[in-house]
Order: structure tokens, then sequence, then C-alpha cells
């Protein structure tokens, strides 16, 4: 495999950090750039173990800043770049709607200029052997299947299914999303686009509902679930993500977009219930302890119903498909955390108080 120059933005993120982390250790012949604001859901422990790697560089830098970004591109040739620094939070998109379209929308097309004028001589170019026809160029745009909206019937979303984003965090991911399509059809900008379900896993920022609920539970706090938790989320295993943007990155055609998720839906309630029991074995508790904890909280405002991926086209075109099962996936992420109280102690330390005070206190 030939060398690579590769920016990865939001790679002190969860997903990011993830794929930074198998990109580093799999192509030692890549240089890997991960430009990240470090905003409150970045965090550089979560790179701790391959930070001194050769093949691996930071820079603090926001992706608005035009200036600073070009200034990635220039001094380290960058030729491909896998784009997943976003707000990322339903919640916070509801009480601060223009941080996402800062970061999501600006920030996105931000990044898609400086692409476009460092590969102006080679975008359009012929696709190089061995690289799925994405030329030798490639912008690879992550996104969620949050902006197919929500089912209310026994469907699936398809990379076919029509836009329609129901919050502001979608609706921002959206706008993006077109943005990339965009530039794809009025500069040739070569590109892949990915829609994924909800990831779990290690690393993830306890405001979403899988990490909160661990940590809620390690503390014998409230279990705040929305509405009558009958919501349903298709859960996938955050490493099993990272190898999907590697083989979509490497293998994708130009051009397309690819929907990846885990065939595993779950209704909110359900996984709380499950994730409770787990962690009763796990902290030497009676079954049941843990889910006297559960407390139903007011819904969130326009809470989408239900998601759910049909990941076919990238298991028939690319061979990807999950490796690992709920179960397994689910237990090794509850031994992360309790394995890793420290992260958790100090992420949810500061600034998280005051936002979990006012956020649960609301409702
Ligand atoms: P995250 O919130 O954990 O991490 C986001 C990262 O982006 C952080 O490191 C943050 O510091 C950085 N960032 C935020 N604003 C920035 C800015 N202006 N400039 C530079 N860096 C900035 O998010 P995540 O859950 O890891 O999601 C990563 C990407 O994957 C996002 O684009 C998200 O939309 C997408 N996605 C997430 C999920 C999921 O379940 N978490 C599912 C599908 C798609
Ligand atoms: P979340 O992890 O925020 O992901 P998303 O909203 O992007 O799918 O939430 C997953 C589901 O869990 C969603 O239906 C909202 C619900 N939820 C709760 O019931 N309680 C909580 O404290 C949180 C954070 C989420």
């Amino acid at each position: 495999m030939s060398e690579r120059s590769i920016l990865i933005t939001g790679g002190a993120g969860f997903i990011g950090s993830h794929v930074v982390r198998r990109f580093v250790t799999k192509y030692p012949q890549y240089r890997i750039v991960n430009l990240d604001a470090l905003t409150y859901a970045g965090n550089l422990e979560n790179l701790r173990d391959i930070e001194d790697a050769p093949n691996y560089s930071f820079v603090k830098a926001d992706i608005c800043d035009a200036e600073a970004v070009a200034k990635v591109f220039k001094e380290n040739a960058i030729d491909g770049v896998i784009h997943l620094a976003a707000e990322s939070h339903v919640d916070r998109s509801i009480t601060d709607p223009l941080s996402f379209v800062r970061t999501n929308v600006f920030g996105t097309v931000t990044l898609l200029n400086a692409a476009k004028d460092a590969w102006k001589d080679r975008m359009g170019s012929a696709p190089l052997p061995g690289r799925g026809g994405g030329g030798e160029v490639r912008f690879y745009h992550v996104s969620t299947d949050e902006v197919y909206g929500s089912l209310h019937d026994d469907s699936l979303f398809l990379e076919t299914t029509p836009y329609d984003p129901q919050s502001p965090y979608s609706a921002s991911k959206a706008s993006s999303d077109h943005f990339v399509r965009a530039y794809g059809n009025t500069y040739k900008l070569p590109f892949v686009l990915s829609n994924c379900s909800n990831n779990y896993g290690s690393h993830h920022f306890p405001e979403k509902l899988i990490p909160l609920m661990i940590n809620n539970i390690r503390n014998n706090k409230p279990l705040p679930v929305y509405g009558k938790g009958e919501n349903v989320r298709d859960w996938l295993w955050v490493e099993d993500h990272a190898a999907a943007i590697d083989v979509i990155f490497h293998t994708g055609k130009n051009g397309e977009t690819y929907n990846i998720g885990g065939h595993n839906e779950w209704k909110n309630i359900d996984l709380v219930h499950l994730l409770c029991s787990i962690m009763d074995k796990k902290l030497g508790r009676i079954e049941g302890e843990s889910a006297k904890l559960i407390t139903y909280v007011t819904d969130r405002a326009g809470h989408d119903l239900r998601y759910a991926i049909d990941a076919s086209k990238i298991e028939r075109e690319l061979g990807w498909k999950p490796s690992i099962t709920f179960e397994v996936g689910l237990e090794r992420t509850v031994d992360w955390y309790l394995a890793n109280t420290e992260w958790l102690d100090h992420v949810t330390s500061g600034a998280y108080q005051e936002y979990y005070t006012d956020h649960y206190a609301q409702r």
C-alpha cells in the first residue's frame, strides 16, 4: 500500500479516536494528522496509547478557521480527509442550535473549501489502481442515519430514503451532507459519504444514553429514561464503525453513499434494563437492584421514534458486516468503563456537572 497523508478531523472524540487508533496502527506507511478543537467532547486522553507513534501528529484547531485548516493541508500535503468533527448531541442541539450550524455546516464547508483549493490540480483525475475508484485525493464525510428522520412503521433506512431531518442536530448534519455532494457535483471533488446508526463502546462521552446510564448505575444515581422509553435505536459497536470507515475510505466508490448499521434494534427501556442486569452482576449487586434507579422523565422535544438501518449495500458491495454481537460488545463496553473510572470521573467533573444538573433539573 502506498504512502498517504490523511487528515482526520474530530479525532479526539468518541468515534474519531477509534478511527485514528485504527489508521495509525494498521497503516504505518500513512501519516495521520488529527485536527480537533478539543471542545467539551474532545479529549486527548482518548489517544494516550498511540500519541507517540511516529506516523501520528495532532493539531489543535477549529474546522471553522479557514487559515488554520489551509495551513494543515499545505504543511502536510494532505491527500485524504476523514471528516468526523461535529457537535454531536441532539439534546444540546435543542438548547443551542447555532453551535451546530457553526461547526457542522460552516465548519464542513470551510473544510471542503480547503480541500478544493489544495487539490485543484488533482480533482477529476483518473482513479488510481487499488483505490476503489476514489481518484488520488478523497474527502470522506462521516454522517448519521438521523438525516433520514424518524420511522413510524417497520421499514428500514436505505441510501435512497429521502432526507427528512427532525432535530437541529440532524438538520445540520443533513445540510453538511448536501454540501459534500454539491462540491462533488460542482467542483468534481472526489468524495464518499456514510450514514451510520447509533454507536456504543469505550471513550463515549457520558451525555449519551449508554455511557450516561453506566456512569449513573455505578454511582447509584437516577437513570433518566425519556418519555415512556419506547423509542428504538439500532446500536453498532464503535470499532465496527471504524472498520466500515476503513473499508469505505479505501474501496468505496467515488460519489457513493453507504449506510452502516448493526441490525440491532433496541427499545431504550429494554436496553437500560439489560445494562442494569449486566452491572448488577459486575458490581456484585442483587439482581434487580440497579433497575430500581430507573426514573421516567419528561420526553425530549420532537423525539424521533425509531431509527433502523438497512446495511445490505455495504455488505454486498464492500464485504463489511458487524463483527461482534451486542451481548459481547456491551459486556466489553461495561468492562472498559469499570476499568477506567478515572476517565469517567475526569470527563464528568467541572462543566459536565453544570450541564447535567441544568439538563436533568428541567425534566
Ligand atoms: P463526539 O462529540 O464524541 O466528538 C466530536 C469531536 O469533534 C470532538 O473531539 C470535538 O472536540 C471535535 N470538534 C467539535 N467541534 C469542532 C470544531 N469546530 N473544530 C474541530 N473539532 C471539533 O462525536 P462522535 O460521537 O465521535 O461523532 C463523530 C462523528 O460521527 C460526527 O460527525 C457525528 O455526526 C457522526 N456520527 C456519530 C454517531 C454516534 O452514534 N455517536 C453515529 C453516526 C454518525
Ligand atoms: P442519545 O444517546 O442521545 O442518541 P440519539 O438521540 O442521537 O439517538 O439517545 C439515545 C436514545 O436514548 C434516544 O431515544 C434518547 C434516549 N435517552 C434517554 O432516554 N435518556 C437519556 O438520559 C439520554 C441521554 C437519552
